[in-house]
This record gives structure tokens, sequence and C-alpha cells, in this order.
């Protein structure tokens, strides 16, 4: 009796963590409490400590966020940084001229003298965190409004931030978790000289584009690598040919031994944002009025944008890595629309919010929660035409540099009209080299288009107050002749005219000029807060708090991890297949081979094209130490981890912390995944590591990059 009633007090205990295993993105400083033995169970072989140590070197110190949104590892001691070939994209291209392609032919540099430093690019290392909830909890209470809370709490993240900053040598963030029920400070170390140092063509590191792109089977060698330097000492330093490359506390060893299905694997990176937490009707609003205009204004500045860059090779470096970002999320979200329909996500919350509010009624709780689910609910019926609105307005501001440039430099313009003579001085400077910065790499006719035709759309699509001269806008007959007219009125249209307004100031023209009216009207609806929906906001916000905070503390829902905010997570899963699928000739469905790249080939389609070499290298077989146990060149392989967007570049590691492959992507079938975990259908989409080394070693030549490694064979 005694012992069956311990087996029941233990199976009780490890039920929650086992049922969900792959579900989680956890906090590193958790994972001794919450993870350490299920991860052991499922085959890790590390200490805690060994993947989160203040004071010791770590795991942790080998994983950085890479330009701000993706992830990426250190895996050299000399600052050798790996992350994903879609991450490194924007300054590939940048660093790429049509005589020069790198981006078109890849790019290995021989040596650290022939590593390209790219205007900006910076890497972030995880230093340490910490728990201040109570700490900043302790200085709000109920009485305040939502605004006043906000408020109260900035001013302690002010001080927390100045007591870790290690005077200015950090940045500290301080994050709220839980819907603002728990807040974490983060400190970190940014080093901003980070230089390009290899890279495939992009016809092997963008292999399949957007076709292939959110999909299984997958055959894409998605990877670049970077270089970190630092002054003398190893501090973060600004660029200087003088800098030399950072000495890393730890890298991580590179293990080619392949995997198998069931191994054990862990990611850790920087998920960028999840909503596991998210109400039916927001999921609703989603799907039938946000992510439709997203997806309808992507794909319209896609077709104005693909017109122009597959006419000139010059307009396609400029807007690659711009139509690549609205390509990916324009895919994603319609994938999103698909996955949350067919799984019926926001009925399944619905049944949550039902048991939610059973509990919320009952005496006990009925003050505080009672009315918590009707004003979520209010909320977003108030909303859902201005969601529509806002992302149809989103859409043309993300595409239109036009949009959003004049209202940028014409600010600063305003303030030097009405500066005296030495304040002038001392602005023109600053002012001019922002728009020397600002007119680089655009084709004004595409410009043109894009503005004209996302003005057509957002006008005669959002059901919502429209700002005046929008509709005085959509009233004319020739939209695009009257955006011919204002470029030609505006002195917006050139870096020139612009820059001569600086010697000729005047307060007049500037106020009276098109681009710059039509700009400002655009940027000012967009942060308006609409006076209608302040109190309901205010509700909204509180309850939603609430409603995190009742499911955590009813147990109506077990999640206890905190959603992904880009602060740093482990994931842990296995490598896992998906049913057969006769698109992919591998053996198990958790990997794919050189043979399927080769099957997969177009000439001279620009999703499916390859370098001519690499047929021959097909023919040739020769793999090496690189080969699977069948002779065969594993290309990306299947994990069953919880990642998101950010993730991209991460690590994915075996038991013992050693690299095996680099994550970068997820499968559409799972994608109502950032709001709703499906420990079934969630994949994440791997490189496998040997076909990273031998692009590099065989393909490329790079030995001196592999030669930098520290490689497990065995
Ligand atoms: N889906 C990938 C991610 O969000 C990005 C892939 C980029 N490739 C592309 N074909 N647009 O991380």
């Amino acid at each position: 009796m005694k012992r069956l009633n311990y087996l029941l007090i233990a199976l009780l205990f490890t039920l929650p963590t086992s049922l969900f295993a792959n579900e989680g993105m956890w906090f590193l400083m958790h994972i001794e409490r919450l993870n350490h033995r299920d991860m052991q169970k499922m085959g890790l072989q590390l200490t805690p400590e060994e993947i989160y140590s203040i004071n010791n070197q770590s795991l942790k110190d080998a994983i950085v966020q890479f330009g701000g949104g993706c992830t990426a590892s250190i895996i050299s001691s000399n600052g050798l940084v790996l992350t994903n070939h879609h991450c490194g994209y924007n300054v590939i291209a940048e660093l790429s001229t049509a005589e020069q392609n790198h981006l078109k032919n890849g790019f290995w540099a021989q040596s650290l003298d022939q590593e390209l430093k790219p205007q900006s690019l910076s890497v972030r290392f995880f230093v340490r965190m910490d728990d201040v909830s109570e700490r900043i909890l302790s200085k709000v209470n109920d009485a305040m409004t939502e605004k006043e809370r906000e408020a109260a709490i900035n001013k302690e993240i002010a001080k927390i931030q100045g007591e870790n900053n290690g005077g200015g040598k950090y940045t500290v963030s301080v994050r709220s978790f839980y819907q603002g029920n728990e807040y974490y400070y983060f400190v970190y170390e940014d080093y901003t000289d980070v230089r390009l140092v290899g890279t495939p063509p992009e016809s092997i590191g963008k292999y399949g584009g957007d076709t292939d792109n959110w999909e299984w089977p997958r055959h894409t060698g998605d990877f670049s690598l970077f270089r970190v330097y630092g002054d003398a000492n190893g501090q973060p330093a600004q660029y200087s040919p003088s800098n030399v490359p950072l000495k890393a506390k730890y890298h991580l060893p590179v293990n080619i031994n392949g995997v198998k299905e069931n191994d054990f694997a862990m990611i850790l990176g920087y998920p960028g944002r999840t909503n596991r937490w998210m109400p039916a009707e927001g999921i609703e609003q989603n799907v039938k009025y946000a992510y439709p205009a997203w997806v309808e204004g992507s794909k319209l500045s896609m077709d104005v944008m693909k017109k122009y860059m597959d006419e000139d090779e010059s307009v396609n470096l400029m807007y690659a890595s711009q139509y690549a970002g609205i390509a990916n999320y324009w895919k994603n979200r319609q994938g999103m629309i698909d996955a949350l329909t067919k799984h019926g996500t926001a009925a399944t919350k619905r049944k949550i919010e039902e048991k939610f509010n059973k509990w919320a009624n009952k005496s006990k709780n009925k003050a505080t929660y009672g009315d918590v689910i009707s004003t979520i609910n209010n909320y977003y019926s108030l909303t859902n035409e201005k969601a529509q609105h806002d992302n149809y307005l989103l859409a043309l501001l993300r595409s239109s540099m036009f949009a959003v440039l004049p209202y940028r430099i014409g600010s600063g313009l305003e303030n030097y009209v009405s500066s005296n003579e030495a304040k002038r001085k001392e602005l023109g400077p600053r002012l001019s080299a922002f728009i020397n910065n600002a007119y680089t790499d655009y084709h004004l006719p595409l410009e043109k288009e894009i503005l004209a035709e996302q003005l057509k759309l957002y006008s005669s699509k959002s059901n919502y107050e429209l700002p005046e001269l929008i509709n005085e806008i959509a009233s004319k007959e020739d939209i695009n002749a009257y955006v011919e007219a204002m470029f030609n009125l505006s002195m917006f249209s050139s870096k020139e005219r612009v820059a001569a307004f600086l010697d000729y100031p005047d307060a007049d023209l500037l106020a009276n000029d098109p681009l710059y009216k039509l700009s400002s009207a655009l940027l000012t609806k967009y942060r308006e807060e609409p006076e209608a929906l302040q109190q309901p906001l205010n509700d909204y916000q509180r309850s939603f708090r609430l409603l995190v905070k009742g499911l955590r503390a009813s147990e109506i829902s077990r999640i206890e991890y905190p959603d992904a905010n880009s602060t740093l997570r482990l994931s842990y899963g296995k490598v896992r297949a998906l049913p057969k699928d006769a698109r992919n000739d591998a053996a198990i469905n958790n990997y794919t081979t050189f043979k399927g790249v080769i099957n997969k080939y177009k000439p001279n389609d620009h999703e499916f094209d390859l370098p001519k070499d690499m047929l021959e290298f097909f023919e040739k077989k020769d793999y090496g130490r690189y080969a699977n146990e069948k002779g065969q060149l594993s290309v990306n392989f299947l994990t069953d981890n919880d990642i998101t967007g950010g993730n991209s570049g991460s690590p994915v590691l075996n038991g013992k912390g050693e690299l095996i492959g680099l994550a970068f992507d997820g499968n559409i079938e799972a994608m109502a995944g950032d709001v709703i975990f499906d420990k079934d259908l969630q994949r994440t989409i791997n490189v496998d590591i040997r076909y990273v080394l031998w692009l590099i070693d065989n393909y490329s030549d790079a030995r001196n990059i592999v030669d930098e490694l520290t490689i497990v064979a065995e």
C-alpha cells in the first residue's frame, strides 16, 4: 500500500513534464529545478552548471544573439560565429555588388585580412539573469491604472539597470513574463565589430527559396560564418583595423558522428515571440482580420518588388533581403491562418476559458476574476476593424521607404528650421550624415509603384477611419499619376534635394512638402491611441494579466515556462521523424540527402538552380568523414524541439553539448504552435552539421576554417 502511494506520488510528479517532453522554452536558471531530471532521462550528460554558470565557463558563453533578431554560436577559440545563411543574408547582400557578387557566388576569406566588415552588425553575449518579480511587484497595487502601473514599474526597472550595468560595460534588460505577473533582468555584453568569414552561394544557402520555406522535406545549406572582433584586451570596441579576433570564453565542439531517431537534442537560442496564453477571441481576430490583411499587403509588395528585381541584378541586391523578410512572414501568416482554422484552435481555447470562468465565478474568486473573460472579449470585439486597418497600414509602412523616411528626416528638419544659427551648426552635420545613409540602395521606379499600389490597397480595404489626406488621395482618378506628381514636387524624392534644404531652410516649404505631409499623416495614424479605446485597453491589459495569473493559480493551465520574448531559452527534445513522405528519398523521414538536393534541381530556376560543380561533386560521391552510415551525405534533419522565429541559427546540441546541427525553420503543419503547442506536429528543421562541414571543407576548400574547429569523431 505504502509502496503504491509512493509510486502514485512519483507518477503525479513526473507526469506533467514527461507528458509534454518536447514542449517548453525554458530559462537557463530554472533547468536545475524544472528540467534536469527529465533531460537526463532523455540523454543529457551535462550538469546544470555546465549549461549555465555565472562564474565558470559554461555552454551559455557560446550562444549569442546575432544581429538583433537571430541566434548564433561560437565555434572556435578565435571567435568564429556560426549562424544561418538567412540571418547573414542582409549583410551578405550589402557586401555584394553586381561585379563581386558574394550573395550569388559565395565567399570565403582565406585569412583574417580578407574578412569583410559590414556597416553594422553586432552579437550579444549573455552574462547572467535573475528574478526581480517581488521587487518590481512591490511597487504596484490594484488601485493603479495600467499607465500608472507602467510608470511605477519603469522607475524600478531604471534602478535595476543602473545597479547591474557594471558601470556602463553591460546592457541590462528587464522584461515582463506571464503577462506582467513576473519580471526578470538580463545582463548582456555587446560586440559591434563582426565580420563576414564565409558563405555558400545563395543557391545552396537558400536552396528551395520561398517554395520550400516552412516546409519539409527540405534540402537547404542554410549557414554562414562570421567572426567577432574586440580590442587587444578582448573588450568590445568600435571597428578598427587593429582589433583582433575575440578569444572566446567557451566554444562548441562539433560532433560529426551523425544523428538517429530518438537521439536527445537541445537547442539554445533567442526565440522571438509566442503567445501561448492568447485568448480565443484574440485568435479569431488574427485569423479573420489581422493576418488576412497582412498576407494581402505583403503579396502586393512582393509582386511589385519581384518585377523590378528580375530586370536588374543591382536592384535585386538592393531588395533581396527585404523581399525575403516580407515573403517569409507572408507565408508564415497564411500558414497560421490555415493551421489555426484547421485545428479549431479558438474553440480549444474557448473551452479552457469556460473552465476558467467557472473557477472565476466561485465566490472566493469572483471579485478579482469574475469579469476577466467578458472584459477581454469586449476589447477584441471593439478592435477587430482596427486590427485589420493596422495591418494594411503596417504592410504599407514595412515595404515603402517613402512612406516612412520623409517623416523621420522631416521631423529633424522641423527642429533645424526653428533653431538659431549656432544650434543649426551643430545639427547640420548630423542631419546630413543621416540623410546620406538613408538614401542608399533604393530604386525610384520601384518605390513609386509600391507606394501607389499600397495606398490604393490601404484606402480601399480598411473599414476604419482613415486620415483625411488618404481619403483625398483615394478620390483621385489616377493614383499612380498623383504619386508621380508628389515625387516631382517633393524635396524628399532625392538626397540632393533634401541636402539642399539644409543650406536654404524654409518652414513653409517643409510644411507643404507632399511626401512629408503624406508620411506624417501615415505615421501619426500608426501611433494614434484613440480616446474611445483608452478605457477598454486599460481594462483589457489588466484582465489579460489576471487571466494568466488565474489560469496558473487554478492549475487549469499547466504551462510552466514563459512565452518567448527574445530572451535566451533552452528547448529539449529528440530527433523525430514525420510520417513517411514520397517526396523524401531518405530511408527514414527524419533526414534528407544530397541525392534529394539533386533530385529537386531545376536548371535556371530562381529557387532550385544549383552551381554546376555541385552536380560534379554528386557524381563523385566523395563525402569522406562526413558520409552517413549508408555512405550518403545527410543534408537536413528533424527534431521535435519547441522553437520559433528568432531561434534561427541556434545550435542543435547532443547530450554532451556538442554541435550536431543548426536550427533554421519550422514546419507549416505546426504553424499554430506559437499560440498552442502541438507535441505531435511540432518539428524543428535543422541543417546537419556534416553538410555544413562538407560544404566548407570539400566543396569550398576552406581548410583554414576547418582547422579552427574542435571536431569530435568517435
Ligand atoms: N522560415 C525561416 C525563418 O523564419 C526563414 C527562411 C528564409 N528563407 C526564405 N526562403 N525566405 O527563420
